[in-house]
C-alpha cells in the first residue's frame, strides 16, 4: 500500500514551512519542501545565465539539476545542495523566491519535477508543503490542509524571518512583492494556487504556531 500523505498548501507567509516541519517531526514522517525545488531550479537557471522565460532551456536545466536535501550538522535548518553547491542561503532571498515563481509558471518545468516529488512518498508517511500538493501532485492524499493568512500578516511574518537571517528588507516592499507573487501563483493557468476541494481551510491570522500545528495534527488524527 502507498504511504499516507498530508498535503499542506497555501501562499507564502501562511506559516506553511514552519508548520510542515513541526507536524512532520511530530508524526515522524518525511518532509517535502516543494518550494525549495522551484527555488533550486530558478537558482540553477540563473547561475547558468539562462533567460528565465526561455521554457525549453529552463526545462532542460530542471531535468539536469541535481537537488539534494540534507540535515545540517548542527541540527539547524536542512541544507539544500544544488549541483553539489550548498545554495540554502541564496535560495531563501526574495530574489530566489522571484526566480522560483517565474520558472514555476512554465508547465514543462513543473512536469520535470513531478517524479522527483512523487519519490518522497515513503513509509511511514509524507508531509508535502507547497502550492499544488493536494490538487496536482498528490490528489489522492488522505489528509489535505490549506493555510491562509491576511497579506499584511504574511508580510509581517516574512519580514521577521528575513530580519532574523540578517537580510535587509522593508515591510512595505515585502508586502508588495508577496502580493505580486501570490497573484502570479494564483492566476497562472498551470497548477494555480488554490485549495483542493477536499482540503481543510485554516486561517492562521493572529494564530500562534502551536495552535496551527495542533489544528493540522487533528486533521490527521481524527
Ligand atoms: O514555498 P516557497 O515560497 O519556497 O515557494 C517559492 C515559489 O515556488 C512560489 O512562489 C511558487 O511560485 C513556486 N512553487 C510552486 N509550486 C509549489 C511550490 C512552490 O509553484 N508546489
Amino acid at each position: 500500500p502507498s504511504a499516507p500523505v498530508l498535503t499542506i498548501d497555501g501562499p507564502s507567509g501562511s506559516g506553511k514551512g514552519t508548520v510542515s516541519r513541526l507536524v512532520a517531526e511530530q508524526l515522524g514522517w518525511r518532509l517535502l519542501d516543494s518550494g525549495a525545488l522551484y527555488r533550486a531550479v530558478g537558482y540553477a537557471a540563473g547561475a547558468a545565465g539562462l533567460d528565465l522565460s526561455d521554457a525549453e532551456a529552463v526545462t532542460r536545466c530542471a531535468l539536469a539539476t541535481k537537488i539534494r536535501f540534507h540535515a545540517a550538522a548542527d541540527g539547524g535548518d536542512t541544507r539544500v545542495l544544488v549541483n553539489g553547491h550548498d545554495a540554502t542561503d541564496e535560495l531563501r532571498t526574495e530574489t530566489g523566491a522571484a526566480a522560483a515563481s517565474a520558472i514555476a509558471s512554465i508547465p514543462s518545468v513543473r512536469q520535470a519535477l513531478v517524479e522527483l516529488q512523487l519519490g518522497f512518498r515513503k513509509q511511514p508517511g509524507l508531509v508535502a508543503d507547497g502550492r499544488d500538493m493536494g490538487t496536482v501532485i498528490f490528489p489522492d492524499a488522505s489528509f489535505k490542509v490549506f493555510l491562509t493568512a491576511s497579506a499584511a500578516e504574511r508580510a509581517k511574518r516574512r519580514y521577521k524571518q528575513l530580519k532574523e537571517k540578517g537580510l535587509t528588507v522593508t515591510l512595505g516592499g515585502l508586502q508588495r512583492e508577496i502580493e505580486a507573487r501570490d497573484s502570479r501563483d494564483a492566476s497562472r493557468t498551470v497548477a494555480p494556487l488554490k485549495p483542493a476541494a477536499d482540503a481543510v481551510l485554516v486561517d492562521t491570522t493572529g494564530m500562534p504556531i502551536a495552535e496551527v500545528v495542533a489544528k493540522v495534527l487533528a486533521v490527521v488524527q481524527r
